[in-house]
């Protein structure tokens, strides 16, 4: 099964639509999302509805949780927080209810997929560090196990009790290991190459594959302008951080 796997879209439909027609070229036969399909960028009801259509297996971030269930002062920072309250108000119901019901986890076909660790989820905390990442291979009973939240493409490696990180183009996922993916943001890359990222993930071959697209930026940040939302937002795209 060919699998396109993607995550924190967060509203950038110039990106999300790069990346699906980078995908039709390719050819999958299922989407897979890691989370946070809104927030941050101005266009979520559009992002949600693309993939609401495309029978995307969806787990929840913590922007989706957010929309839904208005965050404290300590839960995020002042302009993630701008941008929900902007989101949520530019949503419909049926956008909402989605949102709410999406779970927490998925696992198939040898694959687990959370928005940021297996570890648990309350507190959406980050796998920054081989001991975070650790602490979620100790809950992983699947191969390989596929998360978003950080923007940053890495894979974790547990072989024979050790966890090693590293950038990656494609793995060979070997039977005697489990690995830990983050497939890098679709909306808002951090990794300081602005392309858009996600990674296409063959479960005969066992391969993983990232892949970066180009999209037009410059639309993006001006209907950041247009909506009101912080410039900080329109700015950090064009540096992928
Ligand atoms: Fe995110």
């Amino acid at each position: 099964v060919r699998y396109a796997i993607l995550g924190d879209i967060h509203g950038n439909w110039e990106a999300l639509g790069a990346v699906l027609a980078d995908i039709r070229r390719s050819g999958v036969d299922q989407h897979v999302c890691v989370g946070d399909i809104v927030g941050y960028n101005p266009d979520p009801a559009r992002c949600l509805e693309q993939v609401r259509d495309l029978g995307t297996l969806v787990v929840q971030g913590n922007h989706d949780f957010f929309t839904v269930h208005p965050p404290g002062a300590m839960d995020m920072s002042a302009v993630a927080a701008a941008a929900i309250e902007w989101t949520c108000a530019n949503l419909e119901d049926d956008h909402r209810q989605y949102l709410a019901g999406l779970p927490k986890n998925r696992t198939f076909d040898d694959v687990s997929v959370v928005h940021n660790t297996l570890e648990q989820t309350r507190h959406w905390q980050y796998v920054l560090g081989v001991d975070d990442a650790n602490r979620s291979f100790a809950h992983q009973d699947s191969g390989v196990c596929f998360i978003g939240h950080t923007h940053v493409p890495v894979v974790f490696k547990k072989k024979k009790g050790l966890v090693t990180i590293a950038r990656y183009k494609t793995i060979e996922l070997d039977p005697d290991s489990k690995f830990l993916v983050n497939v890098g943001s679709v909306g808002q890359p951090r990794d300081r190459d602005p392309r858009a990222a996600y990674v296409i993930y063959d479960s005969d071959t066992r391969q993983v594959a990232l892949k970066r697209v180009a999209y037009e930026v410059g639309r993006t940040q001006e209907k950041i302008r247009k909506a009101g939302l912080p410039l900080w937002l329109a700015l950090r795209l064009a540096f992928g951080v």
